[in-house]
Protein backbone atom coordinates (compact mmCIF):
# COMPACT_ATOMS: atom_id res chain seq x y z
CA UNK A 1 0.00 0.00 0.00
CA UNK A 2 2.97 2.47 1.00
CA UNK A 3 4.88 1.65 -1.96
CA UNK A 4 2.28 2.14 -4.21
CA UNK A 5 1.55 5.34 -3.04
CA UNK A 6 5.31 6.14 -3.33
CA UNK A 7 4.65 5.46 -6.73
CA UNK A 8 1.91 7.49 -7.60
CA UNK A 9 3.68 10.67 -5.56
CA UNK A 10 6.63 9.98 -8.11
CA UNK A 11 5.00 9.87 -11.14
CA UNK A 12 2.87 12.66 -10.18
CA UNK A 13 5.91 14.55 -9.24
CA UNK A 14 7.43 13.58 -12.68
CA UNK A 15 4.71 14.48 -14.61
CA UNK A 16 4.18 17.86 -12.53
CA UNK A 17 5.57 21.77 -14.09
CA UNK A 18 4.50 23.45 -11.45
CA UNK A 19 3.68 22.13 -8.39
CA UNK A 20 3.21 23.93 -4.62
CA UNK A 21 4.78 21.82 -1.66
CA UNK A 22 2.32 23.50 1.56
CA UNK A 23 4.36 22.43 4.66
CA UNK A 24 4.51 22.95 8.21
CA UNK A 25 6.43 22.32 11.41
CA UNK A 26 6.35 18.28 10.85
CA UNK A 27 8.66 18.81 8.01
CA UNK A 28 11.79 20.05 10.41
CA UNK A 29 11.04 17.86 13.17
CA UNK A 30 13.97 15.22 11.94
CA UNK A 31 15.80 18.45 12.05
CA UNK A 32 15.38 18.28 15.43
CA UNK A 33 13.38 21.20 15.55
CA UNK A 34 9.84 19.91 17.95
CA UNK A 35 6.26 20.99 16.25
CA UNK A 36 3.61 22.27 18.03
CA UNK A 37 0.61 19.70 18.55
CA UNK A 38 2.03 16.70 18.37
CA UNK A 39 2.54 15.14 21.96
CA UNK A 40 6.16 16.18 22.38
CA UNK A 41 5.43 19.33 20.96
CA UNK A 42 6.03 22.67 21.87
CA UNK A 43 2.58 23.36 23.11
CA UNK A 44 2.32 19.55 25.32
CA UNK A 45 3.85 22.07 27.88
CA UNK A 46 3.18 25.12 29.77
CA UNK A 47 5.90 28.06 29.17
CA UNK A 48 7.47 29.45 32.53
CA UNK A 49 5.42 30.61 34.71
CA UNK A 50 2.65 28.61 33.78
CA UNK A 51 2.22 31.17 31.10
CA UNK A 52 0.28 29.17 27.61
CA UNK A 53 3.02 28.87 25.04
CA UNK A 54 0.53 30.52 22.79
CA UNK A 55 0.40 33.52 24.97
CA UNK A 56 4.14 33.42 24.51
CA UNK A 57 3.91 33.45 20.65
CA UNK A 58 1.66 36.77 21.03
CA UNK A 59 1.46 40.21 20.09
CA UNK A 60 0.31 40.98 23.81
CA UNK A 61 3.26 39.24 25.13
CA UNK A 62 5.60 41.26 23.01
CA UNK A 63 4.15 43.93 24.26
CA UNK A 64 3.31 43.77 28.16
CA UNK A 65 6.04 40.71 28.83
CA UNK A 66 9.39 41.53 26.59
CA UNK A 67 11.79 39.93 28.63
CA UNK A 68 9.09 36.52 28.46
CA UNK A 69 8.92 36.98 25.16
CA UNK A 70 12.51 37.41 24.42
CA UNK A 71 13.14 34.42 26.97
CA UNK A 72 10.89 32.07 25.30
CA UNK A 73 11.45 32.71 21.71
CA UNK A 74 15.21 32.57 22.48
CA UNK A 75 14.76 28.92 24.30
CA UNK A 76 12.36 27.35 21.59
CA UNK A 77 11.68 29.06 18.05
CA UNK A 78 15.53 30.04 17.53
CA UNK A 79 17.57 26.62 16.44
CA UNK A 80 21.00 28.04 14.72
CA UNK A 81 22.65 24.34 15.14
CA UNK A 82 19.45 22.45 12.86
CA UNK A 83 20.31 21.34 9.19
CA UNK A 84 18.23 20.55 6.41
CA UNK A 85 16.71 16.96 6.63
CA UNK A 86 16.02 14.95 3.36
CA UNK A 87 12.48 16.39 3.36
CA UNK A 88 14.09 20.23 2.54
CA UNK A 89 16.92 18.31 0.36
CA UNK A 90 13.81 16.66 -1.66
CA UNK A 91 11.80 19.84 -2.49
CA UNK A 92 14.97 22.21 -3.11
CA UNK A 93 16.17 19.36 -6.24
CA UNK A 94 12.31 19.50 -7.27
CA UNK A 95 12.56 22.82 -7.43
CA UNK A 96 16.23 22.39 -9.16
CA UNK A 97 14.97 19.85 -12.14
CA UNK A 98 11.60 21.80 -12.59
CA UNK A 99 8.86 20.15 -10.93
CA UNK A 100 8.20 22.17 -8.21
CA UNK A 101 7.37 25.77 -8.55
CA UNK A 102 7.20 27.09 -4.98
CA UNK A 103 7.12 25.76 -1.17
CA UNK A 104 4.90 27.93 0.90
CA UNK A 105 5.60 26.75 4.63
CA UNK A 106 4.53 28.06 7.63
CA UNK A 107 7.87 27.72 9.18
CA UNK A 108 10.12 30.28 10.21
CA UNK A 109 13.21 28.30 10.72
CA UNK A 110 15.26 29.43 7.17
CA UNK A 111 15.75 25.75 6.19
CA UNK A 112 13.96 25.69 3.00
CA UNK A 113 16.69 27.87 2.49
CA UNK A 114 19.50 26.21 3.50
CA UNK A 115 18.59 23.42 1.56
CA UNK A 116 18.28 25.76 -1.45
CA UNK A 117 15.43 26.01 -2.38
CA UNK A 118 14.56 29.60 -3.91
CA UNK A 119 10.76 30.26 -3.84
CA UNK A 120 10.06 29.96 -0.53
CA UNK A 121 6.65 31.73 0.42
CA UNK A 122 7.20 32.02 4.40
CA UNK A 123 3.33 32.92 5.64
CA UNK A 124 4.53 33.40 9.34
CA UNK A 125 7.76 35.28 8.66
CA UNK A 126 11.11 34.28 9.85
CA UNK A 127 13.50 33.82 12.94
CA UNK A 128 16.71 34.68 10.67
CA UNK A 129 15.70 38.58 10.48
CA UNK A 130 14.60 41.41 12.63
CA UNK A 131 14.03 45.05 12.84
CA UNK A 132 13.52 47.73 15.26
CA UNK A 133 9.90 49.37 16.30
CA UNK A 134 11.46 52.38 15.57
CA UNK A 135 10.50 55.48 12.88
CA UNK A 136 13.16 53.99 10.26
CA UNK A 137 12.33 50.02 11.29
CA UNK A 138 15.94 49.47 10.99
CA UNK A 139 16.79 45.80 9.76
CA UNK A 140 19.04 43.41 10.99
CA UNK A 141 19.76 39.40 10.95
CA UNK A 142 19.72 36.99 13.69
CA UNK A 143 23.55 36.99 13.75
CA UNK A 144 23.64 40.62 14.51
CA UNK A 145 21.36 39.99 17.61
CA UNK A 146 23.75 39.58 20.95
CA UNK A 147 22.73 37.26 23.40
CA UNK A 148 22.41 40.42 25.62
CA UNK A 149 20.04 41.93 27.10
CA UNK A 150 17.31 39.55 26.73
CA UNK A 151 15.22 42.25 24.93
CA UNK A 152 16.94 43.59 22.14
CA UNK A 153 17.56 46.89 21.50
CA UNK A 154 17.92 49.17 18.10
CA UNK A 155 22.44 50.18 18.14
CA UNK A 156 20.66 52.90 15.66
CA UNK A 157 17.92 53.98 17.62
CA UNK A 158 17.51 52.31 20.69
CA UNK A 159 14.12 51.41 19.79
CA UNK A 160 13.29 47.75 20.40
CA UNK A 161 14.27 45.07 18.08
CA UNK A 162 12.03 42.44 17.24
CA UNK A 163 11.60 38.82 15.11
CA UNK A 164 9.93 39.33 11.47
CA UNK A 165 7.52 36.41 12.53
CA UNK A 166 4.01 36.76 12.81
CA UNK A 167 2.66 36.86 16.05
CA UNK A 168 -1.21 35.26 17.36
CA UNK A 169 -2.65 38.51 17.23
CA UNK A 170 -1.11 39.72 14.02
CA UNK A 171 -2.11 39.28 10.64
CA UNK A 172 -0.10 37.71 7.90
CA UNK A 173 2.23 40.35 5.32
CA UNK A 174 -0.22 40.43 1.85
CA UNK A 175 2.74 40.80 -0.07
CA UNK A 176 3.56 36.89 0.69
CA UNK A 177 -0.15 35.46 1.24
CA UNK A 178 -0.89 37.24 -2.27
CA UNK A 179 2.23 35.44 -3.80
CA UNK A 180 1.58 32.30 -2.15
CA UNK A 181 -1.88 32.36 -3.28
CA UNK A 182 -0.55 32.90 -7.11
CA UNK A 183 1.25 30.00 -7.16
CA UNK A 184 -1.34 27.87 -5.10
CA UNK A 185 -3.83 28.67 -8.17
CA UNK A 186 -1.27 27.95 -11.08
CA UNK A 187 -0.31 24.60 -9.80
CA UNK A 188 -1.06 21.39 -11.43
CA UNK A 189 -0.36 19.19 -8.33
CA UNK A 190 -0.40 20.05 -4.94
CA UNK A 191 1.45 18.47 -1.89
CA UNK A 192 0.48 19.46 1.60
CA UNK A 193 2.85 17.71 4.22
CA UNK A 194 3.93 18.29 7.97
CA UNK A 195 1.31 20.23 9.43
CA UNK A 196 -2.24 19.41 11.20
CA UNK A 197 -3.59 22.23 9.34
CA UNK A 198 -5.08 23.74 12.12
CA UNK A 199 -3.97 27.14 12.04
CA UNK A 200 -6.04 30.25 9.33
CA UNK A 201 -5.39 31.68 7.72
CA UNK A 202 -2.43 29.84 6.43
CA UNK A 203 -4.46 26.56 5.85
CA UNK A 204 -6.75 28.64 4.11
CA UNK A 205 -4.39 28.83 0.88
CA UNK A 206 -5.31 25.53 0.28
CA UNK A 207 -9.27 26.53 -0.71
CA UNK A 208 -7.25 27.99 -4.40
CA UNK A 209 -5.73 25.10 -5.50
CA UNK A 210 -7.98 23.92 -8.44
CA UNK A 211 -6.05 21.13 -9.45
CA UNK A 212 -7.11 17.17 -8.99
CA UNK A 213 -3.77 15.95 -7.75
CA UNK A 214 -3.63 17.18 -3.97
CA UNK A 215 -1.33 14.40 -2.42
CA UNK A 216 -1.20 14.78 1.82
CA UNK A 217 1.90 13.18 3.42
CA UNK A 218 1.60 13.44 7.19
CA UNK A 219 2.47 11.31 10.36
CA UNK A 220 -1.38 12.10 12.06
CA UNK A 221 -4.66 12.23 10.17
CA UNK A 222 -5.55 16.06 9.46
CA UNK A 223 -8.98 17.65 8.75
CA UNK A 224 -8.13 17.43 4.69
CA UNK A 225 -7.49 14.10 4.49
CA UNK A 226 -10.67 13.06 3.02
CA UNK A 227 -10.36 15.91 0.33
CA UNK A 228 -6.89 14.66 -0.44
CA UNK A 229 -6.53 12.46 -4.03
CA UNK A 230 -3.51 10.26 -1.88
CA UNK A 231 -2.70 10.03 1.88
CA UNK A 232 0.43 9.03 2.75
CA UNK A 233 0.86 8.58 7.20
CA UNK A 234 4.49 8.55 6.97
CA UNK A 235 7.27 11.02 7.91
CA UNK A 236 7.63 13.66 5.35
CA UNK A 237 11.94 13.27 5.47
CA UNK A 238 11.44 9.27 4.33
CA UNK A 239 8.48 9.59 1.15
CA UNK A 240 10.74 12.73 -0.14
CA UNK A 241 14.36 11.07 0.10
CA UNK A 242 12.50 7.80 -1.70
CA UNK A 243 10.70 9.98 -4.24
CA UNK A 244 13.77 11.88 -4.84
CA UNK A 245 15.76 8.64 -5.08
CA UNK A 246 13.08 7.39 -7.57
CA UNK A 247 13.11 10.19 -9.55
CA UNK A 248 17.01 11.40 -9.61
CA UNK A 249 19.07 8.15 -8.76
P1 LIG B 1 1.62 21.37 14.11
O1 LIG B 1 2.48 21.03 15.27
O2 LIG B 1 0.26 21.84 14.39
O3 LIG B 1 1.50 20.12 13.14
C1 LIG B 1 2.62 19.39 12.73
C2 LIG B 1 2.13 18.13 12.05
O4 LIG B 1 3.26 17.47 11.49
C3 LIG B 1 1.44 17.14 12.97
O5 LIG B 1 0.21 16.76 12.39
C4 LIG B 1 2.41 15.94 13.04
O6 LIG B 1 1.72 14.71 13.09
C5 LIG B 1 3.15 16.09 11.74
N1 LIG B 1 4.53 15.60 11.75
C6 LIG B 1 5.50 15.70 12.70
N2 LIG B 1 6.66 15.20 12.27
C7 LIG B 1 6.43 14.77 10.99
C8 LIG B 1 7.23 14.12 9.99
N3 LIG B 1 8.53 13.84 10.18
N4 LIG B 1 6.63 13.81 8.81
C9 LIG B 1 5.32 14.09 8.59
N5 LIG B 1 4.53 14.67 9.49
C10 LIG B 1 5.07 15.01 10.66
O7 LIG B 1 2.46 22.41 13.22
P2 LIG B 1 1.92 23.38 12.07
O8 LIG B 1 0.80 22.75 11.34
O9 LIG B 1 3.09 23.83 11.31
O10 LIG B 1 2.22 29.42 14.07
O11 LIG B 1 1.37 24.58 12.93
C11 LIG B 1 0.94 25.72 12.29
C12 LIG B 1 1.26 26.93 13.11
O12 LIG B 1 0.83 26.75 14.46
C13 LIG B 1 2.72 27.25 13.25
O13 LIG B 1 3.27 27.91 12.13
C14 LIG B 1 2.74 28.14 14.45
C15 LIG B 1 1.78 27.38 15.34
O14 LIG B 1 1.08 28.17 16.21
C16 LIG B 1 2.64 30.53 14.70
O15 LIG B 1 3.42 30.50 15.63
C17 LIG B 1 2.07 31.80 14.14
Amino acid sequence: MYSHDIATLTSWLDEARSAVFFGGAGVSTASGIPDFRSAAGLYASQGPGGRPPEYLLSHDCLVDEPAEFFAFHRANLVHPEAKPNPAHTGLAELEAQGRLAAVVTQNIDGLHQLAGSRVVYELHGSVERYHCLGRDRHQFTLAQIPDEPVVPNCPRCGAMVRPDVVLYGEALDAEVVDAAVAAVRRADLLLIGGTSLNVYPAAGLLHYYRGDRLALVNLSETPMDYQADLVIHAPIDEVLAEVCKRLFG
